[in-house]
């Protein structure tokens, strides 16, 4: 698999409209490629303004394909699909208890915020100090002021919520930190990036009473995790600017 090409940092130059259009039509192209399937995923990448996510200077490729970087060291908003491809699988719904790991700019967990809802609860941990404030500012600006923010190692997991209907890490890994696999309830799914041979899959885990099952969805290319449980190095997954 070949690393993304960025587009250049400018001014944005589009309306709120023209940006709400650009959602509608990339929820349409995600439901197309059958990313998108359930109504309550469908309504939230509706509702969450991508382009509140994202630094200004790349405001402008909000609905393109394409990570975008983010305040921090190798820290990126992920591209649009890449939410349904870890939601779906998952089947986050409404009333569950949702921990993610690598809170970004905080679009993924605003996403799972509006699935979860109201009877649910999204707690988010994010490693990298600057990333972490960005999110966090982001999300008060949005309005989301009940998730539960951690600026910490997110492989150690956040024990005292646990535990969890659903966990996603959003960085690579080689194997699932042990205390998120612990921290997830019988019948609970995670889902994460998993290096193998030098390739990453999309890995959904389901813990059932006997064991664990395992599910690859499809190759994926994402930011190494850092901390107690992670790679090491960074993940050259940018190849150049243009
Ligand atoms: C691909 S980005 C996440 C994108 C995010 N879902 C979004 O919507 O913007 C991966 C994030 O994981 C963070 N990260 C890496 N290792 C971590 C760890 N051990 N604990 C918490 N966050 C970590 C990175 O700093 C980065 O912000």
């Amino acid at each position: 698999m070949q690393g993304w090409v960025v587009p250049p940092p400018k001014t944005p130059e589009k309306s709120k409209e023209e940006l709400r259009k650009e959602r509608e039509e990339k929820v349409r192209w995600l439901i197309r490629h059958g990313y998108l399937r359930s109504e309550r995923i469908k309504d939230a990448m509706l509702k969450v303004p991508r382009e509140d996510f994202i630094p200004i200077l790349y405001k402008d490729y909000a609905y393109l394909e394409v990570p975008l970087p983010l305040p921090g060291e190798n820290a990126t908003i992920s591209c649009p699909h890449s939410y349904p491809l870890f939601y779906e699988p998952l089947g986050l719904d409404k009333g569950y208890k949702f921990l993610e790991v690598g809170l970004g700019s905080g679009y993924g967990t605003a996403l799972a915020r509006e699935v979860v809802g109201l009877e649910g609860l999204v707690v988010s941990i994010e490693i990298d100090p600057l990333t972490f404030e960005f999110a966090k500012e982001n999300l008060n600006n949005a309005g989301y002021h009940d998730i539960v923010l951690i600026k910490g190692d997110g492989g150690l997991g956040y024990p005292r919520m646990s535990p969890y209907d659903r966990i996603c890490i959003t960085a690579a890994c080689t194997e699932v930190p042990s205390p998120l696999m612990e921290q997830l309830k019988t019948d609970g799914k995670l889902i994460a990036p998993i290096i193998e041979y030098g390739i990453q899959n999309l890995v959904l885990f389901e813990r059932e009473k006997k064991g664990i099952r395992k599910k690859i969805i499809c190759e994926v290319l994402y930011v190494f995790l850092k901390g107690k449980y992670g790679v090491g190095g960074s993940a050259k997954w940018i190849t150049k600017g243009f």
